[in-house]
């Protein structure tokens, strides 16, 4: 009988974990922007993933089509779409991660700094929504120009009395992603394998990919190195000019940003050993926000693991990098002052 007892116990363990509502299995998701370019093929991805159980579908237009069109998917996770900003408090409700693609995207001969006056005050709306709703929700920000796009968030949680600075992350995946793909390419690995971090900001010269600490280990001559360096940090800018006005990258970022978002949700469920990088309030150089390889945990940030060793060319990079960053990120923050 006894033995019964336990089994019936463990069935009955199985049966709470499957059914479980505890926080801690949950992954309650909200895409802001979720009918873009972007915002729809990441809420495919992020439907088609065991990992999250709520979809909550954010956008100023088309939400209804989008969520009833992924509701049809037969995979766990509860789609619901939220258009126009008197359902966006609605849409963050209970929200444990969000992830806002919202903004316009650049056309050829644009910079990303070009979106600024557009993305800005998106940004700065959808920020000061989730303060209010969501306060304790990690948030990862693609709108670009993400060099500017996360202080202007910072700054609004912090006027909200809202900001934890381990909580709010520049989505940066897609320079990592592009990294391990050229890099695959010109040695012949399969890109799944390659690791390659990338440093510093999201624009131009402020992406300072980290060649030197790519796994596997992989070595090029300086005039190649230094070629596929200024692919990487040109990548953004070949796809916008590919897509002749169409718009910019929205299928692999859609990519990277459901990787990142799987590793914040896998963070939050209590896995260890979870790192990404990502643009985030930093002490590691002078600028306020940087991006380095960030070890995740269940309130974001657990540790921020730095620099690591850098080559001298890649030394060579940062110092300039930083001092662009530095102006990205005052003109962020004075945004918020002034409006
Ligand atoms: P898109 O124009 O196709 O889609 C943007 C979506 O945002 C649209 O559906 C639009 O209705 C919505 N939107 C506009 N204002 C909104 C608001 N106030 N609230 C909610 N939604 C709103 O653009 P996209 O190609 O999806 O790009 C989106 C942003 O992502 C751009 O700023 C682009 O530069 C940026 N981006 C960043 C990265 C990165 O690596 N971080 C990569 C690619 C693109
Ligand atoms: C990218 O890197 O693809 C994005 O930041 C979009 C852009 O404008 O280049």
């Amino acid at each position: 009988a006894s033995r019964r007892t336990l089994s019936l116990l463990n069935n009955l363990k199985k049966d709470a974990k499957f059914f479980s509502t505890s926080s801690k299995d949950l992954a309650k998701v909200a895409v802001m922007g979720a009918s873009g370019g972007i915002g729809q093929p990441l809420s495919l991805l992020l439907k088609q993933s065991p990992l999250v159980t709520d979809l909550s579908l954010y956008d100023i237009v088309h939400t209804v089509g989008v969520a009833a069109d992924l509701s049809h998917m037969d995979t766990q996770s509860k789609v619901r779409g939220f258009v126009g900003p008197d359902q966006l408090k609605s849409s963050l409700e209970g929200a444990e991660i969000v992830v806002i693609p919202a903004g316009v995207p650049r056309k050829p001969g644009m910079t990303r700094d070009d979106l600024f006056n557009t993305n800005a005050s998106i940004v700065r709306d959808l920020a000061r929504a989730c303060a209010e709703v969501c306060p304790k929700a990690l948030i990862g920000i693609i709108s670009n120009p993400v060099n500017s796009t996360v202080p202007i968030a910072s700054e609004v949680f912090a006027e909200a009395g809202a900001y934890d600075p381990n909580r709010i992350f520049g989505v940066t995946s897609l320079d990592v992603v592009r990294s391990n793909a050229f890099i695959a390419e010109l040695k012949g690995l399969d890109p799944q394998k390659v690791n390659c971090p990338v440093i510093g900001g999201h624009a131009g010269i402020t992406i300072l990919p980290v060649i030197s600490q790519c796994t596997p280990s992989v070595s090029f001559e300086p005039d190649q190195l230094k070629a596929l360096t200024e692919r990487i940090q040109d990548a953004g800018t070949e796809v916008v000019k590919a897509k002749a006005g169409a718009g910019s990258a929205t299928l692999s970022m859609a990519y990277a940003g459901a990787r990142f978002t799987f590793s914040l949700i896998r963070a939050l469920n209590g896995e260890q050993g979870i790192i990404e990088c990502a643009y985030v309030r930093s002490d590691v150089t002078e600028a306020k926000y940087f991006s380095t390889p960030l070890l995740l945990g269940p309130n974001g940030i657990e540790k921020n693991l730095g620099l690591g060793k850098l080559t001298d060319f890649e030394q060579s990079l940062v110092a300039p990098a930083v001092e662009e960053l530095k102006k990205n990120i005052k003109k962020g923050e004075e945004f918020v002052k002034k409006h």
